[in-house]
């Protein structure tokens, strides 16, 4: 059965008293709701705050940490990079690839992402691989064939074995921070699509296996019909993850 997961990306927010403020009450929280335990919980914060993090979430099992991005190569002159290798070493589960923001302000191509990803899968890293179409994509109804080529050109040279470690986000780019969320029927009908995408490359078994998060304007108030579709497995958050209790109360929306 797949993994249900609630991911928090904090993005360039969180300075260093907040960002330990906020895992502390994160982790009283979890343990005072007692969330299921099939429930995953993830902090993307700034990677200078990973190190911190860590030690803050010693001893739990349900919450744990995710880069923000990281170098294609393992290591070298590139300065103001971190590599796999360097996340892996400091004990890092998890490292989130291909956000839209990157894509668009960082000028990172499916080419560059899928170097990422392989260098991240050999260091033993979780992958969360982002994908998603803007508007006009959308308007323009490509967005089924837009957002499953970004999957292809991601992560398709992946082998089988490879693909077990990879988490896809859907999040359309006109749904972040924007508050307009996808309907149900629009997240379900992507992530659907995308199942039968990666059944069609990988096999059903892996398809199945495969934990499709929905993000863009999730929060509270929204996140219960969104989860409550067959195919959508858990969110990645953006605004609503700064706050311990909407981020909680998005965990418990299962
Ligand atoms: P918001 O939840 O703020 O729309 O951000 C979504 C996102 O980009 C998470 O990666």
């Amino acid at each position: 059965m797949r993994l249900k997961i609630v991911a928090g990306n904090w993005k360039m927010n969180m300075l260093k008293e907040g960002g330990e403020n906020l895992a502390s009450e994160i982790v009283k929280l979890v343990s005072e709701h007692k969330l299921d335990n099939s429930i995953k919980l993830i902090l993307s914060p700034p990677a200078i705050h990973l190190a911190n993090l860590s030690s803050i979430l010693d001893g739990q099992t349900q919450v744990s940490l995710a880069a923000q991005n990281v170098h294609q190569e393992l290591k070298g002159a590139f300065t103001g990079e971190i590599s796999a290798s360097i996340l892996a070493s400091f004990g890092l589960e998890y490292v989130i690839i291909g956000h839209s923001e990157r894509r668009q302000y960082f000028s990172e191509s499916d080419q560059l992402l899928a170097q990422k990803v392989k260098a991240a899968l050999e260091q033993n890293l979780q992958v969360i691989f982002c994908c998603g179409e803007g508007l006009e994509v959308r308007q323009a109804g490509n967005h089924l064939a837009y957002v499953s080529k970004q999957l292809t050109n991601g992560l398709f040279d992946l082998p089988k074995e490879s693909f077990e470690k990879i988490t896809i986000a859907y999040e359309p780019i006109w749904a972040i921070g924007t508050g307009e969320t996808a309907s149900p029927e629009q997240a379900q009908e992507m992530h659907a699509h995308l199942r039968k995408h990666i059944a069609a490359k990988y096999g059903n078994d892996i398809a199945e296996n495969t934990s499709i998060l929905y993000g863009g304007s999730c929060k509270p108030s929204n996140a219960k019909e969104l989860f409550a579709c067959a195919d959508v497995d858990g969110g990645l958050i953006g605004g609503a993850s700064l706050k311990a209790k909407d981020f909680i109360a998005i965990a418990q929306s299962f």
